[in-house]
């Protein structure tokens, strides 16, 4: 028996960093998908066929020795393995149209994926049960995880998420296009979490400030997103893009790249953990073509993506 699911990945529109202390943040699944398909085997073996090579490990084998990528992988199928005191191993395929390391959720996309598509090889789960099983995954390599990127990556569309309390969908279908500007820089989301932490633990009082700024940001930012008003929408990602720059997390080379795209489209910001990874620029229709040209011309690594509402699939 195969079992097959997908999950999307991810941007932040608005809100990354502050919603691991509890400030809401907006968050939007994209139309690139990560899929994986488990089957059960006979062998005692834990294999992971991936972006990072093909591991094979024992099912008794320790999560720690097991290759950091894939940890969350080993540990839902150990989970599964333990559970249901299966004798034999789980054979694992993830294919990945996400670049990894770039701020667009492909941890959370195959943490969400494979939770869904391990757990489907012994029973049917609910949405809410797979997201849990894919957040406590995710912790294994990043415990300091706020769990927004596996929300939306399991519920699709785009949500408002806070920590510890039910996400919401906001009902809006923005017709603005979106452009992703990778900047060629890997980095680590646990290390840019830390960071951050250090950052407000040195600067309480200013970290408090920018807290309230973004709270009073998300609220004029859902606004302006089910008005569709996508000039607005830009200016509240320039604006956040500078909380973005005061904790840190921004650095020359993503500002260049935030400046370029400012001066042709509506506004950008960079998305995810910062320190790398990428920007996010939106845009009409009409000058699509224009702005594309353009980053062309600047020989900007980019490509153009939709909003995802579907979420998790499993087949
Ligand atoms: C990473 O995509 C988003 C962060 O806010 C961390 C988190 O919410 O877990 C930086």
């Amino acid at each position: 028996m195969i079992s097959k699911a997908s999950a999307p990945g991810k941007i932040i529109l608005f809100g990354e960093h502050f919603v691991v202390y509890g400030v809401k943040a907006i968050l939007a699944s994209v139309d690139k998908r990560i899929t994986v398909t488990s089957k059960k085997t006979d062998e005692k073996k834990i294999i992971i066929d991936s972006l990072f090579g093909n591991q094979n490990y024992s099912s008794d084998a320790d999560i720690e020795s097991i290759k950091p990528e894939i940890q969350p992988i080993a540990y839902l199928a150990k989970k599964m393995i333990n559970k249901f005191d299966w004798t034999g191993g789980i054979q694992i395929k993830i294919d990945s149209q996400l670049p990894p390391g770039v701020g667009l959720g492909s941890s959370s996309s195959s943490c969400v994926a494979s939770a869904a598509s391990i757990s489907g090889l012994f029973e049917e789960r609910p949405r809410e049960d797979i997201l849990e099983l894919a957040i406590d995954a995710e912790r294994t390599i990043f415990p300091q995880t706020s769990g927004a990127d596996c929300t939306v990556c399991t519920f699709g569309g785009i949500i408002e998420y806070q920590k510890d309390k039910d996400y919401e969908k906001i009902n809006a279908k923005p017709d603005f296009e979106l452009v992703i500007l990778n900047s060629d820089t890997i980095h680590s989301t646990d290390k840019m979490v830390s960071q951050v932490r250090e950052f407000k633990n040195t600067n309480p009082e200013m970290f408090l400030k920018l807290c309230e700024k973004e709270t009073n940001l998300i609220e004029k930012a859902k606004q302006a997103l089910r008005n569709n008003d996508s000039a607005n929408i830009g200016r509240i990602m320039k604006e956040n893009q500078s909380y973005l720059e005061e904790i840190g997390v921004s650095n020359q080379n993503l500002q260049n790249i935030v400046e370029f795209a400012n001066s042709k489209t509506f506004g950008s910001k960079l998305t995810g953990a910062g320190g790398g990874g990428c920007i996010i620029s939106i845009t009409n229709k009409n000058d699509l073509k224009t702005i594309t040209e353009s980053f062309d011309r600047a020989k900007y690594k980019y490509w153009t993506a939709k909003l995802d509402f579907d979420g998790l699939i499993v087949e």
